[in-house]
């Protein structure tokens, strides 16, 4: 063994007695690390990715931890930077500081969310923080959720569960309906359910994207009238490229007519169900049977952070309990990796309960409230005569000037996204109705107003 394996030794795991000295000296130099990222961000830009960035692949002997921190560093200098001013291109908002060391305290442990038996403390803290969250939202005691890691798996989650709630297994004639302005994981779900392009449903939206009712019901009548089984509604609380918010109080009152199971993907507007904010359509989410909110997409909870709240925790366990011969079972406690797709699973729940514990609810609604003023603030100072502007009650706005065709608009918004980011204004580029358009999400904490001011006049002129 060579003298440097010998010397690493002492680093391969924390010590379970004395003062863990290396470990310690570690965390600080990685902190310090990161923290002089965070704060050099303007020298940097959003996204100051360098072409010629390369990292080395593990080799035969290990490195010095002298020689890591250096490659951190370089890693760091050429990775996308949220904290920056100009970050405003998707829903990927500064991480909150107590959501970091949520991660850090989740990595430390290591502690398992298949069972419980792996993760005791923590398994009641993810069934607690869900239960709370989904009492908060009008669920009654049946109430309870899962975390997941992201949007896309809670969604999954979701409709497997319907499905099986439907008693439709494979049944190549299910189909499930969402509005043409659903998010694309619902493509991906259908795939990974074993079904096709057929089995998804768009129902038109209308000049506000929010799903239109007329065409639901059309599309419904369709339905039965072909002997398709519906398995489940999503209804988008918050779409992707306008923040738009579909008519929850209808289309919960034709899934209760119909008995048909009710999904909201509350990826990006879910959360401000535990806020006293009015919008609209909150007061009605409790008619869902299963809710995904995101915490990493708007208030800056670490990735990933995602919940899959449902109004009948049975319905989870119906659908994905399978039993584990090699894990022991406590009475009257759920294994969590039985209730959902996940098998083993980190404590992400932590830097979630931390989040929710330093800012409170009022923290949170500061967040909410400034993100959406920041987008008014926006709308009221762009050009009104010169651009086609799409939004709704949440904080996302989607823009191009008036009068492009597609072509052009591709053209346009590649120019301007180049432009806007040699002035360290990152924004993103969705296409949507056959078009490309320049989008801001204006979620990011660091973003003044002056900010703003100054991406406007890029614009505008
Ligand atoms: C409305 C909506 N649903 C689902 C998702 C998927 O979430 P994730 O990327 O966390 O899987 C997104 C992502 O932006 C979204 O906007």
């Amino acid at each position: 063994m060579t003298e440097d394996l010998i010397k690493k030794r002492d680093i391969y795991f924390p010590s379970y007695f004395g003062g863990n000295d290396n470990l310690i000296t570690l965390l600080n130099t990685a902190t310090q690390i990161l923290c002089d990222w965070f704060s050099k961000a303007e020298n940097y830009g959003p996204l100051p990715f360098d072409e010629n960035f390369n990292f080395i692949l593990p080799e035969e002997e290990g490195n010095s931890a002298e020689v890591l921190f250096t490659e951190i560093e370089s890693l760091l200098k050429s990775s996308f930077n949220p904290v920056h001013p100009g970050s405003l291109a998707h829903l990927d908002p500064p991480p909150l500081i107590f959501s970091i060391l949520g991660d850090l305290i989740a990595a430390g442990l290591n502690n398992n969310l298949l069972a419980y038996e792996l993760s005791p403390s923590i398994t009641l803290l993810e069934d607690s923080l869900c239960k709370w969250f989904a009492m908060k939202i009008g669920f009654d005691d049946s109430s309870g959720g899962i975390a997941a890691s992201g949007g896309t798996l809670s969604n999954l989650n979701a409709l497997i569960a319907a499905r099986h709630n439907a008693g439709l297994g494979s049944d190549p004639n299910s189909v499930l309906l969402v509005s043409e302005d659903a998010h694309s994981s619902l493509v991906k779900c259908i795939r990974i359910m074993g079904l096709d392009k057929k089995n998804l449903i768009k129902i038109k939206t209308d000049n506000n994207g929010r799903m239109n009712i007329i065409d639901l019901r059309r599309t419904l009548d369709k339905c039965s009238k072909e002997n398709k089984k519906i398995f489940a509604i999503v209804a988008t609380f918050g779409t992707t490229v306008r923040g738009a918010i579909d008519p929850i109080k209808d289309i919960s009152e034709i899934c209760k007519e119909r008995n048909i199971w009710l999904h909201i993907d509350g990826s990006i507007g879910g959360i401000f169900a535990i806020t006293s904010i009015p919008i609209e359509g909150l007061n009605n989410i409790n008619k869902a049977n299963s809710i995904t909110i995101n915490p990493q997409k708007i208030i800056g909870i670490t990735k990933t952070s995602s919940l899959l709240l449902v109004a009948n925790m049975r319905t989870l366990v119906n659908t994905f309990s399978t039993g584990l011969p090699y894990i022991s079972s406590k009475e009257n406690i759920l294994n969590r990796g039985e209730i959902g797709i996940q098998g083993s699973r980190p404590a992400e729940v932590i830097k979630l309960w931390l989040g929710f514990r330093f800012l409170g609810i009022n923290g949170i609604e500061d967040i909410l409230k400034t993100s959406i003023n920041r987008k008014e603030f926006f709308i009221h100072n762009i050009c009104k005569n010169k651009f086609e502007i799409y939004s709704g009650p949440l904080h996302i706005v989607s823009f191009l000037p008036k009068g492009l065709n597609p072509k052009d608009s591709d053209i346009w918004t590649q120019n301007k996204v180049n432009e806007l980011m040699k002035h360290n204004f990152m924004l993103s580029r969705p296409k949507f109705k056959g078009k490309y358009f320049l989008r801001a999400v204006m979620g990011n904490y660091n973003t003044n107003e002056s900010h703003i001011s100054k991406l406007l006049n890029f614009l505008n002129n």
